[in-house]
């Protein structure tokens, strides 16, 4: 916890509009582990956002930005092309999706990565139209945040918006409307997404569908693998291209390098940041070289895009997820955390829906023996875990979704230990309410 001096520092400061979830001054991290100003310790399920996917601060990362600051900071890719640029470029086109020859541009963040993509997009099919979907987020910049879904506090007053942006249902089927369950729910959301696309936007207006195979800010909801395939399909059909959205769901979250790898799906443009350099701004739009060698020289660029600390960064994070096994251990993570939580779900009545791909597992709360999404208790959850030591973080279009993003190297103990006080502030935090089964 900060004490008050420093929250009275913070809000003279700092603008009223970024604000911190958890009231803690954070001094030291290391591994799965976070230490506040008070020197308390908290295990670490934030990373940072999904960021610090390969634990805070590895030696390796440390390393490797420290050699390289020595050496150069920075010039700009515009200016002389410096080699790690071109490795973290060779890195991603190999990693990427698909059988495909792929071509990378760098970017500072997940949101310009997107704008770019967009851009990409928009050129090389001449088309205008983007199709995104209800609960999506793909960042906070005018064109990502036209294509967010939720209007508070991503797009309210920041009117108007980007054009030519359609928004089809995303494929949450805990909540489908149609009374469905499994293959039917889903071809139902297919049926939606093709009807509303050849009603109102026009098939040959569509340059680009633009989706997360989970959605992250949108309550960590895994799209089925079988709506991923018929959206592949369909794109292809109507001359459309993929643009799968990576930031959070990437870097070997899921338990492959991508969440749309469980499908074998080649996308044509995928968007990725986040947790690609471990903590140093690093985006990068990775597509296949025909849709990339569309658009001509000098029509994209970012003075910091690709810097080469970032770089760094990036070469090091792709080494350590390879040598230490981090794809498998984020399937064996979620499991145990699946596994674990749906035990603790068939006690509890508020949780209605434990999901997941991999190590990016979501609970959602809903009031007992409803669907009405439930704030207030996850609300609690968060500050109940933070008193008792670990940090977490809420999410959902309705804020009433908890969702578990561990560091990937996190050990067995460290998750026992945090899945039992995940355990014990969950039945904190209902059983004032009397919903324990
Ligand atoms: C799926 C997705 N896309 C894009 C973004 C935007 O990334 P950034 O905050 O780096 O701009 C985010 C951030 O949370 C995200 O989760």
């Amino acid at each position: 916890m900060h004490d008050d001096t420093f929250a009275r520092r913070r809000s003279a400061a700092v603008a009223r509009a970024a604000v911190s979830v958890h009231p803690i001054q954070p001094e030291r991290a290391e591994g799965s582990f976070v230490w506040d100003a008070a020197g308390r310790r908290y295990i670490d399920w934030t990373t940072g956002i999904a960021v610090m996917n390969i634990g805070h601060s590895h030696p390796r990362v440390v390393e490797a930005v420290r050699e390289q600051s020595a050496r150069f900071q920075h010039l700009c890719f515009a200016v002389g092309m410096h080699e790690s640029y071109v490795a973290v470029a060779e890195r991603l086109n190999a990693l990427a999706p698909g059988p495909s020859t792929k071509r990378t541009f760098l970017v500072n963040s997940g949101a310009e990565a997107v704008e770019n993509a967009v851009k990409i997009a928009r050129v090389a099919t001449g088309r205008q139209g983007i199709v995104a979907f209800t609960h999506a987020f793909h960042g906070r910049t005018h064109m990502a945040l036209s294509l967010t879904a939720k209007a508070v506090p991503y797009k309210a007053g920041f009117a108007p918006r980007a054009a030519e942006i359609y928004r089809a249902p995303y494929p949450y089927l805990y909540r489908n409307p149609y009374g469905l369950e499994g293959d039917a729910a889903t071809d139902a959301y297919v049926r939606a997404l093709e009807d509303m696309v050849s009603t109102t936007v026009g098939e040959s207006e569509v340059a680009a569908f633009l989706i997360e195979p989970v959605a992250g800010e949108g309550g960590f909801i895994p799209a089925p693998g079988r709506f991923l395939r018929a959206l592949r399909a369909y794109a292809t059909r109507i001359g459309a291209l993929w643009i799968d959205d990576e930031v959070q769901a990437g870097m070997g979250r899921t338990g492959r390098w991508w969440a749309v790898d469980h499908e074998e799906l080649e996308p044509d443009l995928l968007v990725t940041a986040k947790a690609l350099a471990s903590g140093f701004p690093l985006g990068a739009v990775v597509g296949t070289a025909d849709v990339m060698d569309r658009v001509g020289p000098g029509m994209l660029g970012s003075t910091f895009g690709g810097n080469p600390t970032a770089c760094a960064a990036a070469l090091a994070t792709f080494d350590v997820i390879e040598d230490e096994g981090l794809l498998a251990r984020a399937q064996t993570i979620g499991a145990r955390l699946q596994d674990r939580l749906g035990a603790l779900a068939t006690r509890v009545d508020g949780i209605g829906d434990v999901r997941g791909l991999g190590a990016m597992v979501g609970l959602e709360f809903v009031r007992p023996g409803t669907h009405e999404p439930d704030g207030e208790t996850v609300g609690r959850v968060v500050s109940e875990s933070r008193d008792r030591g670990l940090l977490l973080l809420p999410t959902g279009t309705h804020g009433n979704v908890i969702r578990l993003l561990p560091p990937l190297r996190m050990d067995d103990a460290v998750l026992e230990e945090g899945i039992d006080l995940l355990e014990a502030s969950v039945i904190a935090a209902v059983s004032g309410e009397g919903v324990l089964a």
